[in-house]
């Protein structure tokens, strides 16, 4: 017999979109250490890929400390597609943070601190813990949306009725807006084994369950066994957290016990070193008795010629720290001035930085890789297009820039949707081209204006 109760949950965090680098699953890089032209959502660019390759093991086997990453070459060359394929590669709970140089500078906090943050959010814990928890495979889920309230276009999960199943009994569940959004964020579906702690809410993903009806042939995921005895029990529950997590909750309530971090709050509080000290304190003390495990992640600094001296020293400081993530950091400039000085330097970056940054290069791609990767693209956003439509999508890119041809193709797509077509034609890429130009158009186009306002 079915029966509904409610489980709530904690406040959900903000949904992420779907990216422009969604399509991209890792490396696509062999034992061997040799990047198959086509591989994991990648195309080309085979020696940065090995490369890069290369840092996750050795991020992997911990011989990273001190030293970063950095991505250069020219814009659209993938520099953070690479970024996101090294997050991949190392794993699905290993967090990847990405600031941009130019999102420190705020009016009302330090850009050390903005930095110092990002680190932190970057480092993962891994918990273990005796918890009440719901599991399961998941046989029915149903999750129920409604518009968000500041912006009614977005859909957002506000609850969901889901049956967990063992060998021995079927429970189902009314869930709340904060468990129903951690379904979603974690891509939960019909056949998958989850936990749901009874107190809190929090959700975790254990894996695909090995008698679900519906297995792919090729299933990639490991298969866990569908869970024996009652859906409610008392077991090790495991999740992780960021030591962010951790500082906004010590923060809150210092000195309480490990259950207490399993509560999720959201408002806002400044954190001070203190408060971070005791976290370390805590997290190695877990560490030391098996409770927990630290995961370092990945920052990633887009654009980081944008920094100035003074947070890139702190940057080059910090990377000699104990608990660090693993710093990889892109720009598209050459020699250029160090911001905040008149030094003209290697990517605007000092040497004491440099001298700690393995460096990889990109390089501009050829028509084929363009044609692959455009290809790879409209896949990943179930995007037809007619041959010759197609074809000028690829000379676009080839002759402005690889980004602006991924962001034609996807508003090619809306409009042929919206002309109730399923397949792109020549006209939408004209029309859409004609609508939205690229840099260097935009550049005559202001130039122009500006001559007449001179004149
Ligand atoms: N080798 C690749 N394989 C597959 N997709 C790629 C590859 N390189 C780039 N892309 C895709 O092409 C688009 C543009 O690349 P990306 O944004 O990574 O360039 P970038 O070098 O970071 O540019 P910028 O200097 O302007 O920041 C993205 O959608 C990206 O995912
Ligand atoms: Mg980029």
């Amino acid at each position: 017999m079915s029966e509904i109760r409610e489980i709530s949950g904690p406040t959900p965090k903000r949904l992420e979109r779907v990216g422009a680098h969604s399509h991209i699953r890792g490396l696509g890089v062999d034992e061997n250490l040799r990047a198959k032209l086509v591989a994991d959502g990648m195309v080309g660019q085979t020696r940065a890929r090995e490369a890069a390759y290369l840092v996750v093991k050795m991020a992997k086997e911990g011989k990273l400390s001190g030293k970063g990453v950095l991505v250069a070459g020219p814009p659209g060359t993938g520099k953070t597609a690479l970024a996101v394929g090294i997050a991949r590669e190392l794993g699905e709970d290993v967090p990847f943070i990405v600031l941009s140089g130019s999102e420190i500078y705020s009016a009302e906090r330090r850009k050390t601190d903005v930095l110092m943050e990002a680190m932190r959010k970057a480092i993962g814990v891994r918990l273990h813990e005796m918890r009440k928890i719901y599991e399961g495979e998941v046989t029915k889920l149903d999750v129920r949306y409604a518009s968000n309230p500041y912006n009614p276009y977005y859909q957002i999960p506000r609850s969901a009725r889901i049956t967990l199943e063992t060998k021995k009994q079927s429970r189902t569940f009314e869930v709340g807006e904060g468990v129903a959004a951690q379904l979603v964020e974690l891509g939960v579906r019909e056949g998958d084994v989850i936990q749901i702690d009874a107190e809190t809410g929090r959700v975790a993903r254990v894996g695909r369950s090995s008698s679900s009806k519906e297995l792919y042939e090729i299933e990639t995921e490991k298969t866990v066994p569908k869970p024996d005895g009652d859906v409610m029990k008392e077991k090790e529950f495991i999740y992780t957290m960021t030591l962010y997590d951790l500082d906004e909750l010590f923060a809150r309530r210092r000195g309480s016990g490990i259950a207490s971090l399993l509560f999720g709050f959201s408002a806002e509080k400044e954190i001070s070193s203190e408060i971070r000290a005791s976290v370390d304190e805590q997290v190695s003390e877990w560490v030391k008795e098996g409770r927990a495990e630290i995961i370092p992640g990945v920052l990633f600094i887009d654009d980081v010629h944008m920094m100035d001296i003074e947070a890139l020293s702190f940057l080059a400081r910090a990377m000699e720290g104990e608990l660090v993530p693993i710093i990889v950091m892109a720009t598209n400039r050459g020699i250029t001035t160090i911001r905040g000085t008149d030094v003209k330097s290697p990517f605007g970056l000092p040497l004491d930085l440099l001298d700690r940054l393995v460096i990889i290069t990109t390089d501009k791609y050829n028509e084929e890789e363009i044609r692959e990767i455009l290809k790879i693209r409209a896949a990943e956003e179930k995007i037809e297009l007619e041959k010759e439509a197609f074809d000028s999508l690829v000379k676009i890119g080839a002759e402005t820039s690889l980004r602006h041809a991924v962001q034609l193709l996807s508003m090619a797509g809306v409009r042929a949707r919206s002309m109730s077509r399923d397949k792109v034609l020549p006209e939408d890429v004209e029309e859409v081209k004609k609508l939205y130009t690229d840099v260097k158009q935009a550049m005559e186009h202001l130039r122009k204006y500006e001559s007449e306002l001179l004149s």
